[in-house]
């Protein structure tokens, strides 16, 4: 555990948006007048009719119900893009670095940013999509994704982002899901310098995908690709046919603006469903107070556009504020561990927003990759995803900012729709592997497994107790799901699934997920995916996987296999299942380490004890607990001895 404070600058304290006094203020008021809060914060955004209700909303079984600004009016691609013509029509909206360093970067200003979405979303409409209709995002991290979302939101059409590393069979199962009858892909995505399949995927995927009816194809590579006639179109072929010039539909604040698939702790990945109004209010409004953003200012979110983190702080979050955002088409690592503070050093980059998996990979390799470039141009730094370890945190301190940025350890959810729990720059004094205090407005509360509300300095599970207008609102297709999922747990309560002490201070520390979530290189992954993965071979009797911890990856993924009566487990075998999973699912999914087990630790009623199965994948083998209502005792000597890694 590490409490050294580092206070707040000076001339941060100074030139803040918001200083340690006014979050105070804000706060306050945040809680004891949500109404009038949020109606003044609602402001913010370019309203075709003005909300006069703030939230509405019952986390109680009997009256589930949540929605905010619900009288009010709006289409989110005219906030991010149209208002902001008139005085920024000429200002960089987005700034394109591409996988290939010697490759010129690519800039659209706001003026031709709307030109690109007005055209793409009348080839939408010309392929016969309506408001409401589901359209599938599959691709590179080219502008043209951007283009894609926003003109989904701007004729009122639902996107699905489906991440460009998931199998052709993942990316069926959500275009089944949420019946979506068009795909819009790329002939090829590049990452690293290698190719990514994108198109022949969508192909793979078409067998299980029957909903699917339209492909249009992005043209980003040039590589060949085999174009179905009547069903697969070129995009620059459609592009050239339409106007540029597309009416932004007028939409309501509860209207769906998009859904995005994410693992739980049971089943397949269900559709995280987000509002619009909400949605992008909390995209803009933690964008602005949590990077102090100001418009002109380069900014950088290196992630991607297939996780929530690209929706809100690549697309949503940084064009509602009239900003620029950076968009990285390569890998931290390629062509070497110098290639983002020299992408940093190219653009002038101020805020840079990433991963602590890709920090603990730099770091690895050696500080000369960072002293090489200059990074005078940073000022402020931020991490996502998953708990950044005080060793990783001090050395994007003191390396990489040269001890003259704050670092903002932004804690949320695909879930929540934006940041929750995190320092403001200008406000709070950092505790290195803390994601320190609650935005304004967001209102945590820790439980013990009975669901008491823990006071004070304490340990156990982190609940946001009232709504905020940023939360999901659904869990497509399956609103019972989305009761159940998050509210009955802990009654009255959203359980975020996550495990959380709170210190004297009141800072809060994340200490990971709780539930059967693993989170691999701050990807979220349900143990119960890889699981289904697994047994769907034909020589795997029962398989549970389990997370353990990697030095990298944060979490790494340790699966126990039994096999079928005859079936030998080798090591040609574990090499073919770790080969199965990454087809069926991703090379994300794949597991690290794999243990074939005669048996998996029962209780008498058949449930395996997942406990015994993390203690033995940590290593801790010492403290396996009460094992006496094992079904079979001696399993377990079997699995501590056999353990791999
Ligand atoms: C974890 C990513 C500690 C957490 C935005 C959460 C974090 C899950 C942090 C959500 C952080 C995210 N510190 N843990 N700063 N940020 N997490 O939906 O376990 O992909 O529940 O959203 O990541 O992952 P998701």
């Amino acid at each position: 555990m590490s409490d050294s404070l580092y206070p707040v600058p000076e001339q941060w304290a100074r030139r803040a948006r918001v200083d340690a006094a006014g979050y105070e203020k804000l706060y306050g008021r945040s809680i004891a007048d949500p109404g009038s809060f949020w109606l003044e914060q609602a402001k913010r955004l370019d309203w075709i009719r003005r909300p006069e209700l703030a939230g509405d909303w019952s986390f109680d079984e009997e009256d589930f119900h949540i929605s905010w600004f619900a009288d009010g009016k709006l289409n989110v691609a005219a906030n991010c893009v149209d208002r902001h013509l008139a005085r920024r029509g000429d200002d960089i909206a987005i700034l394109w670095e591409p996988d290939e360093p010697s490759e010129e970067a690519r800039r659209y200003t706001y003026r031709q940013l709307h030109e690109e979405v007005c055209r793409f979303a009348n080839v939408l409409k010309a392929e016969g999509v309506e408001k409401g209709d589901r359209v599938t995002i599959y691709m590179p991290m080219i502008p043209e994704a951007a283009f894609a979302l926003l003109a989904c939101a701007r004729i009122g059409a639902i996107h699905s982002v489906v991440f460009g590393g998931f199998s052709p069979e993942a990316l069926a199962g959500r275009i089944t899901d949420c019946d979506s009858k068009v795909v819009i892909t790329a002939d090829e995505g590049r990452r690293g310098g290698k190719r990514v399949p994108l198109k022949a995927n969508v192909d793979a995927a078409a067998a299980h995908a029957r909903a699917m009816e339209k492909v249009i194809v992005v043209q980003a590579t040039g590589g060949e690709v085999a174009m179905q006639p009547g069903r697969d179109v070129w995009y620059h072929e459609a592009a050239a046919l339409v106007s540029a010039e597309c009416p932004a539909e007028p939409m309501g604040a509860e209207d769906p603006l998009f859904i995005l698939y994410t693992s739980g702790s049971t089943g397949q990945p269900k559709g995280v469903l987000h509002s619009s109004a909400g949605y992008l209010l909390w995209a803009s409004y933690t964008h602005e107070l949590v990077f102090d953003y100001r418009p002109g200012q380069v900014y950088w979110c290196a992630a991607d556009i297939g996780w929530v983190t690209g929706h809100s702080y690549i697309v949503y979050g940084p064009l509602a504020n009239g900003g620029t955002t950076l968009m990285f088409e390569g890998v931290p690592n390629w062509p070497d561990a110098s290639r983002i503070w020299q992408v940093v050093d190219r653009h002038q980059v101020e805020i840079l927003y990433t991963a602590p998996t890709a920090l603990r990979a730099l770091m690895r390799e050696g500080d000369a990759f960072v002293a090489k470039t200059s990074r005078k141009s940073l000022t402020l730094l931020g991490t996502v995803g998953e708990p950044i370890n005080p060793e990783a945190w001090r050395w994007y301190h003191e390396v990489v900012g040269e001890g003259r940025c704050p670092i903002v350890d932004t804690w949320w959810q695909t879930e929540t729709g934006g940041q929750m729990i995190t320092p403001l720059p200008g406000a709070t004094a950092l505790k290195p592997g803390s994601a320190t205090l609650p935005l304004p407005g967001v209102d945590p509360q820790i439980v013990d497994a009975e669901g008491n509300v823990l006071h004070g300095p304490t340990e156990g599970n982190l609940c946001i107790a009232r709504s905020w207008p940023g939360q999901m609102r659904t869990v497509w297709g399956d609103h019972a799901r989305f009761f159940q999922t998050y509210f009955t747990t802990y009654r009255g309560k959203y359980f975020t699934g996550d495990g959380c002490r709170r210190d004297e201070d009141g800072y809060y520390w994340i200490t990971g997920r709780v539930d059967d979530v693993i989170n691999v290189s701050g990807h979220r992954m349900g143990t119960a995916e890889v699981e289904s993965a697994l047994v769907l071979h034909p020589k795997v009797a029962e398989a549970a996987v389990v997370g353990m911890p990697h030095d990298i990856k944060g979490q790494g993924i340790y699966a126990y296999v039994t096999l079928n009566a005859h079936c030998v487990g080798d090591e040609a075998l574990r090499t073919e299942l770790r080969n199965w999973v990454r087809t069926e699912i991703g090379p994300i999914a794949t597991p690290d380490a794999l243990q074939f087990a005669p048996g998996l630790p029962k209780t008498r009623s058949g449930k395996i004890m997942r406990r015994i199965l993390r203690k033995i994948a940590e290593g801790d083998v010492s403290s396996l607990g009460d094992t006496s209502t094992l079904a079979d005792p001696a399993v377990v000597d079997d699995l501590v001895a056999n353990r791999v890694g």
